[in-house]
């Protein structure tokens, strides 16, 4: 199992936004939505073995799960819809109870900080950071769990987490990437075993 956690900072925690404008008025949900495409979907299927998690706001986790997702196509607006969709539904989102407004996804209302715990009990967190140490000498965990930012820099208190998780910070090469690609990039040196077999 491999997961992406992406921090979603302008990212809509209502409904209310317009598939029309993804860059502006729903806060980077472009780029969000290439996030769960690049982390879930090769050319001609689905990888079953991925998550990706986006932390909407800091108040709520979108979580897109390959292995039961359905009809979830590479183009950013019908992600978007789907998104959209499940916000619809976060009144219902009681707690930490989720709601599952279509098979494989899920909302749930937790911040960064609570997602990042439950995901470092299951997994091995990883901060992507073109600053941090080369992917080329980081050993390959089992279930990696790779943590990214959106169009910012990672907050202070998403970064003081990620040390209390114990997270090491990895960088994939020395310039700074979309997140979209970097999670191209990350499932690429799992998919080649750290880029040694092709
Ligand atoms: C557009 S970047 C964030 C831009 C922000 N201004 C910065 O410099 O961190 C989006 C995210 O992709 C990941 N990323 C980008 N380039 C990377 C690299 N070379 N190595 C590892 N992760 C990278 C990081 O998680 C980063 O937060």
């Amino acid at each position: 199992m491999r997961e992406f956690l992406v921090v979603g900072h302008d990212a809509p925690t209502t409904p209310d936004f317009s598939l029309e404008d993804l860059p502006g008025g729903a806060g980077r949900l472009d780029l969000l939505c290439r996030c769960v495409t690049d982390g879930l979907l090769t050319s001609h299927g689905v990888r079953e073995d991925a998550r990706v998690h986006l932390v909407l706001g800091d108040a709520f986790t979108l979580t897109f799960d390959g292995a039961a997702v359905r009809q979830l196509h590479p183009d950013e607006r019908s992600t978007a819809a789907r998104i959209r969709a499940a916000l619809e539904r976060r009144e219902d989102a009681i707690g930490h109870q989720p709601v599952e407004p279509s098979p494989g996804v899920s909302l749930v209302r937790k911040d960064f900080e609570t997602t990042l715990a439950v995901l470092s009990d299951r997994g091995t967190p990883i901060q992507l950071h073109a600053e941090g140490a080369p992917v080329t000498d980081a050993a390959r965990p089992d279930h990696p769990v790779f943590v990214l930012s959106d169009h910012r820099e990672f907050a202070a208190g998403e970064t003081d987490a990620l040390a209390s998780a114990e997270a090491r910070r990895v960088s994939l090469g020395p310039r700074a990437l979309h997140a979209n690609q970097a999670i191209t990039v990350a499932h690429n040196w799992l998919d080649t075993d750290g880029f040694s077999r092709y």
